[in-house]
């Protein structure tokens, strides 16, 4: 299917390839520096080498648990937030895997009408299984969606039968690991050196895919083969560095904002994973890109005029998928719509003419494009792009000097409200 590439697809930047080679070569040694295991960070890097968290042994653990629950549900709901949720709803979504449960999504908001309407929604299956992913077990969002979902499983198959049916997924010795074993819940673990946004590679992604029946081997061998190309590619070649570089310097050009564009809506979830991860790990210390998405090509139809003619303040980089995975081709018709100059044509080609309509048409306004190409949409290449924008990250923070591993931003809004909510200790 060959590789994931990065190239500069044009616009105003006044960036040479010298001059972003220069750039690189001179952040050569943080890769050095990155690559060794940096002891500053040693608590966050559980990700680092896949294996760690990823292994096979824990692989096939997962997709024993999993089988156990593809056997006998029909809806498993996934309970977590951010960092928690993100991943596995990526990949679920992109991928749409068929013969498994629906997997439902809750703990990720705290709307009553939300909450009411997914309960409801669980009536109409048989047999409900759930998991509760959380760190630490603090977060609001997912500590009161577990408490009634529990409690609804308890209501309709009995103390003993729910059990069976609640796994949780948190840090050894953390509440939540505590409340498994006092209820007989089965516990997975969150790995203590790995942070929500950096999970994907840890049970806290892999085993709702797993239940979702994603290909979580292959997956993690994406992540694998990425991390092996990033350990051996030279830093003039290393694409991570590249991307890292070339977003510092739109940074140091006085753009604020960095758009994801793509015309396929099945990445719509790869690209909030995406986001997050960029707005939590860049995004403090008054620095950073704001990560916004354009998902194509509907959204032309509403930023489309600002991208072009609006305030000069972003960059862009489209997700080129390059693999021809669907077909639908226009009929001809005897009813006069004055669409017959496409008649014939299939859609994947009317598709892929838009995108690089749009990638010249920005480009030539002036916009700086990037072009992420991936050969297609499935768990290798999903694999593997995490991996990439997870170490991409973690470069970008460092260039721009920043905790890639930190969110402390997040907390002034949870003081206020676990003050009036009345949490014992909160001030
Ligand atoms: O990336 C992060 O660390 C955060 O986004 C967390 O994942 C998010 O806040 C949820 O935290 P927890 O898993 O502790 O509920």
């Amino acid at each position: 299917m060959g590789d994931i590439t990065l190239t500069f697809a044009g616009g105003r930047t006044g960036l040479t390839e010298e001059v972003l080679d220069q750039r690189v070569q001179a952040a050569a040694p943080l890769l050095a520096e990155v690559l060794a295991g940096e002891e500053q960070y040693q608590d966050n890097l559980g990700w680092l080498s896949v294996d760690e968290a990823a292994g096979p042994e824990r692989v096939d653990f997962l997709l024993e648990q999993a089988a156990r629950v593809r056997a006998d549900a029909d809806a498993f709901v996934v309970i977590g937030i951010g960092g928690s949720n993100q991943a596995a709803r990526a990949v679920v979504k992109a991928l749409r895997p068929e013969n498994g449960p629906a997997i439902l999504w809750a703990g990720n908001t705290i709307s009553a009408c939300e909450t009411a309407r997914l309960l409801k929604e669980l009536d109409g299956y048989q047999s409900v299984y759930i998991d509760c992913i959380a760190k630490n077990f603090e977060t609001l969002e997912p500590g009161i969606s577990f408490r009634v979902l529990r409690h609804y499983l308890e209501q309709r198959y009995g103390q003993a039968e729910a059990a069976k049916r609640i796994f949780a997924t948190g840090t050894p010795g953390s509440t939540l690991h505590q409340l498994c074993i006092d209820n007989g819940y089965t516990f997975l673990t969150f790995p203590e050196r790995i942070g929500g946004r950096y999970s994907v590679g840890s049970d806290v992604g892999l085993f709702p895919m797993a239940v979702a029946g994603v290909d979580v081997k292959a997956l993690v061998q994406g992540m694998r083969d990425m991390r092996d190309q990033l350990r051996a590619a030279p830093a003039g070649e290393n694409l991570a560095l590249r991307y890292a570089c070339l977003r510092k310097w739109m940074l140091e050009q006085g753009l604020s904002l960095e758009m994801l564009a793509f015309f396929e809506p099945r990445l719509d979830y790869f690209a909030k994973w995406w986001i997050q991860l960029f707005a939590e790990s860049e995004g403090k210390d008054g620095t950073g890109l704001y990560p916004v998405v354009s998902s194509n090509s509907e959204d032309l139809h509403s930023i489309g005029q600002f991208i072009q003619q609006g305030s000069p303040i972003l960059f862009e980089t489209f997700v080129t998928v390059r693999a021809r995975d669907a077909s639908v081709v226009l009929p001809a018709t005897d009813k006069k719509d004055y669409f017959d100059y496409l008649t014939g044509r299939d859609f994947w080609d009317i598709n892929d003419t838009a995108r690089r309509a749009t990638m010249r048409a920005h480009s030539e306004g002036g916009i700086p494009c990037l072009e992420l190409s991936i050969p297609a949409i499935d768990a290798h290449t999903l694999g593997e792009l995490f991996y990439f924008f997870l170490f991409s990250c973690y470069l970008s923070c460092r260039l721009v000097g920043v905790n890639p591993f930190n969110q402390p931003g997040v907390e002034s809004y949870k003081g206020y409200m676990f003050k009036n909510l009345g949490k014992p200790g909160a001030k």
